[in-house]
C-alpha cells in the first residue's frame, strides 16, 4: 500500500519546514499510527521540488513513521553537458523515489513515452525506485518501472475524482499486464480516500493538492493504515 504526495511546483524551503513541523506534530500526537503503518505496511513517499530535498533529508530520519523522499522528474541523460538537468545519480544522493511521466510533464514539457523510457532507465541505474505515471491503459510502461500510477487528466486538480469503479477497472487492467503495484491519482482527498484505498485493484494513492496540507496528508496515511 502506497501513499505518495506530489507537491508539484509548490513551497519554499521555509514553507516546507513549516509543513514538516505541523506533520510531525500530528504523527507524535497519534502514537498508534506509526505502528499501524509499519504493520500494514504503508509506504509513505513525499515527492518535493529538488530545492527542498536537502532540508527534508535531514528531518525524515527523526520521525517514527517511515517516510521516503522522492523527486518529481529526472534527466533522461547521464551527467554531462545538459544545462539545467538534474541527473539520476544526483537525485539518488537525496531521495529514494522519482515520479516519471506525470501528466503535467507530458503536457507542458512535451515529454514523450520514449524520453520517459530513458528517464526510467537512468533512474533504475542510479538505484531509484520509479513511480511511472500513465493517463490510461494506452501508455507504454517500461518494464523497469517500480510502481505505476494511473492518473486520468480529467481528474487531476479538478476537485472531482474519477468514479472509483472505473478507476479500479483501469488499475486492474494495468496490474494484470504489468504485474506491478498500481496507484490511483486525481483529486483524492480525506473524504474519498477510503473508497480508492479499499478497492482491491488499487494499491495506493498519488496525492497532489491533498499533500500540500499536512493534516489532509496525515489523515489519508491514517486511513491507509487502517484498511484491512
Ligand atoms: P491532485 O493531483 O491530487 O491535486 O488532483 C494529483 C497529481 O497530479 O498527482
Amino acid at each position: 500500500m502506497y501513499v505518495v504526495g506530489n507537491w508539484k511546483s509548490n513551497k519554499t524551503i521555509h514553507e516546507a519546514i513549516e509543513w514538516w513541523n505541523a506533520f510531525v506534530a500530528l504523527v507524535s500526537g497519534d502514537p498508534k499510527i506509526a505502528a499501524a503503518a509499519v504493520k500494514r505496511p504503508v509506504n509513505v513517499v513525499l515527492c518535493v521540488p529538488y530545492t527542498i530535498l536537502p532540508a527534508l533529508r535531514e528531518k525524515v530520519t527523526g520521525v517514527t513513521l517511515p517516510i521516503f523522499l522522492g523527486a518529481q522528474d529526472v534527466s533522461p541523460f547521464p551527467e554531462g553537458a545538459y544545462t539545467g538537468e538534474v541527473s539520476a545519480r544526483m537525485v539518488k544522493e537525496l531521495a529514494d523515489y522519482v515520479i516519471i511521466g506525470h501528466s503535467e510533464r507530458r503536457r507542458y514539457f512535451q515529454e514523450t513515452d520514449s524520453e520517459l523510457e530513458f528517464e526510467t532507465l537512468q533512474a533504475q541505474e542510479a538505484g531509484l525506485a520509479t513511480i511511472y505515471c500513465v493517463e490510461g491503459e494506452k501508455n507504454r510502461i517500461p518494464g523497469s518501472a517500480t510502481v505505476v500510477a494511473y492518473e486520468p487528466p480529467s481528474a487531476i486538480g479538478k476537485g472531482q475524482a474519477e468514479d472509483v469503479g472505473k478507476a479500479g477497472a483501469v488499475c486492474a487492467e494495468i496490474r494484470r499486464s504489468t504485474k506491478k503495484p498500481v496507484l490511483y491519482g486525481g483529486s483524492v482527498n480525506p473524504e474519498n480516500a477510503a473508497s480508492f484505498l479499499g478497492h482491491p485493484a488499487i494499491d495506493g494513492v498519488l496525492l497532489g493538492g491533498s499533500s500540500l496540507d499536512p493534516s489532509a496528508f496525515f489523515t489519508i496515511i491514517r486511513i491507509a493504515s487502517t484498511i484491512p
